[in-house]
């Protein structure tokens, strides 16, 4: 089936979404202490490793933020997103900078038609896959574009937590544990998450859950070995408004609140 009304809807709420992070009133994105030249890659992402000197593709890397902080790090970086807006504003960062990063604008499924040569790492980070249908065929994706030996970061919202939801004043169940490609999740946002208040035309968007195991099989599916997988108490935005934010970016359940898994963390090489 084709998902191009998804697409577009997703892509026009974005590039409205792109102009109010790039714009950063809250300082939600910390972009003038990237423009300072600081790496503000948060320690989740960061388990990518040891970047110097490798190819990174930087999959939905939206306006840039972690894909000049790997670039700081010493990767020679190709960020991709559908955005253009996201994009520009990722430019402009990366120029201000002086860093060398390339940003190709397209659709996450043409990676391996838009995207030169293949890669040592592949990175992909928070709120990536729920924009995708087919988690199988990302999978793939990823594949295509990795060197044999290469390797994929991912770290993602657990989808644990995903399925819930808060209702009335607790957190309680919300989602399917997966969503059938052509009945996408669609809601209406008038605001987006950065912590301010800009109001947004393009409101309707569609998203996809997809179940660890989806994630993970996938990936076996697609050739790659499953090296590392972590589960955090974590995560660098609040789904419920009972998180408290840490002294670090991330938010956590109070003391005394079961300690559910906020995001997890992979590594998988392809082979
Ligand atoms: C929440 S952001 C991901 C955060 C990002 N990893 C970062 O480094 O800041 C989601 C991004 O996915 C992009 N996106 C959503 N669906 C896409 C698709 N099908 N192909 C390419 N980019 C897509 C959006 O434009 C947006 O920039």
């Amino acid at each position: 089936m084709t998902h191009d009304h998804h697409y577009a809807a997703n892509l026009a709420n974005w590039d409205e979404r792109a102009a109010i992070h790039a714009a950063d009133e809250s300082g939600f994105y910390k972009l003038a202490q990237i423009r300072k030249g600081q790496d503000i890659l948060d320690p989740i992402a960061g388990g990518i490793g040891d970047v110097r000197g490798l190819r990174v593709a930087h999959l939905q890397c939206h306006i840039g933020t972690d894909t000049v902080c790997l670039a700081m790090r010493g990767a020679s970086i190709t960020g991709l997103d559908f955005s253009p807006t996201a994009l520009c504003a990722a430019r402009s960062l990366a120029a201000d900078l002086q860093l060398d990063a390339q940003f190709v604008e397209g659709n996450v499924y043409d990676a391996r038609a838009l995207l030169e040569g293949e890669f040592d790492r592949v990175f992909v980070t928070w709120g990536a896959i729920n924009w995708l249908p087919d988690i199988a065929r990302w999978a793939k994706t990823v594949a295509s574009i990795l060197k044999p030996g290469g390797k994929l970061f991912l770290a993602e919202a657990h989808p644990t937590t995903l399925c819930l939801d808060w209702v009335d004043g607790r957190i309680a169940p919300g989602f399917d544990l997966r969503t059938p490609q052509a009945q996408p999740i669609a809601e209406d946002l008038a605001t987006t998450y950065n912590e301010t208040q800009t109001e947004i035309r393009s409101t309707r968007t569609y998203e996809w859950m997809h179940a660890l195991s989806d994630i993970l099989n996938g990936l076996v599916a697609a050739g790659l070995r499953i090296d590392r997988f972590d589960e955090h108490e974590e995560l660098p935005w609040a789904p419920f408004p009972n998180l408290v934010k840490g002294p670090d970016i991330y938010y956590r359940f109070p003391p005394g609140h079961p300690r559910l898994p906020l995001s997890f963390s992979l590594i998988a090489t392809k082979g």
